[in-house]
């Protein structure tokens, strides 16, 4: 299962891949080999960490990984790319090609999880026309629950209400804002971290689709019709174990931003 194999004519015994390891189920012996298979986390540590590309675990090839030395991002550019993220709310109403999403999501799968389990699910509008058949099916619900006069009085009633409003008499979508895409994240409610893991993994993707040229915006309003509308969790086919991180809708900008914003300074509690 775990798969840890030595290339011993590439080990060079240093021994980092067992003092990396942070379950400490390697051992060094004259090579490193797999202590406690169960124990194992899964985390790569060993493949990632050896200076010779001698370790193999998972049946992965080291010499399929990205080699970090000169392949690392600038992080003068990584820090314009965090202040110029802006919450997009127009867009193209063009779909991005598929590739570009599957990208995405596979790079963003490489986000950490509590314990390395792994168990967000990225559930994905990938076309504008699936899009337009959620629309219509969270204002119909929406409309029903607004009829039935269970809209809450709080800001959450009329948040929705007014967002209901704006689409039955202008057609104006507050709460996807027309985006042709969306995503969400979940995770078994039973996994050492579920809310963290789900919310890791979309700042994940919100960055790596910004840097793509990708809009994207955090969508609360979306959450807010799943809490009053919970079939439509069931429409989307999210696993009924599992916990409902948050939503985001992204898709090509029709806007362009030019320049940072400037924030700061940054809250800081220094302990002495
Ligand atoms: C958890 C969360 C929920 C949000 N929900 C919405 C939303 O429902 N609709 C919206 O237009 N913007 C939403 N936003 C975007 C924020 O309003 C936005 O991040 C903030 O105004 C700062 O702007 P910026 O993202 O361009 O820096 C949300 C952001 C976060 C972090």
């Amino acid at each position: 299962m775990i798969q840890f194999k030595v290339d011993e004519k590439r080990c060079i015994q240093c021994g980092e891949c067992a003092a990396d390891c942070p379950a400490g189920v390697i051992a060094m012996e004259e090579y490193p080999t797999m202590a406690n298979e169960e124990g194992c986390l899964r985390c790569q540590h060993c493949l990632a960490i050896c200076p010779t590309a001698a370790v193999s675990i998972l049946g992965r090839n080291p010499d399929d990984s990205t080699a970090l030395e000169g392949n690392l991002a600038d992080p003068v550019q990584l820090a314009t790319l965090v202040k110029g993220r802006r919450s997009v709310r127009r867009y193209k109403k063009r779909d991005l090609p598929a590739e570009l999403i599957d990208e995405l999501l596979e790079v963003s799968w490489h986000a950490p999880t509590g314990v390395n389990s792994q168990a967000v699910l990225f559930t994905v509008v990938r076309e504008g026309r699936v899009m337009d058949k959620l629309r219509a099916e969270m204002m119909g619900e929406l409309g029903k629950v607004m009829a039935a006069g269970q809209l809450t009085d709080d800001l959450v009633g009329q948040y929705l209400g007014m967002a209901l409003k704006a689409w039955q008499e202008e057609g104006t979508d507050i709460i996807f804002r027309s985006a042709p895409h969306l995503l969400l994240t979940s995770a078994p409610k039973s996994s050492p971290c579920p809310v963290q893991d789900t919310h890791i993994a979309l700042t994940t993707f919100q960055l790596l689709a910004h840097a793509r040229g990708v809009g994207t915006v955090w969508d609360g309003m979306f959450m807010m019709a799943l809490a009053v509308c919970p079939d439509l969790a069931k429409w989307l086919a999210i696993p009924e174990d599992h916990e409902i991180g948050y939503a985001m809708v992204f898709g090509e900008s029709e806007v362009e931003y030019h320049r940072t914003v400037q924030r700061g300074p940054a809250l800081v509690n220094v302990v002495q």
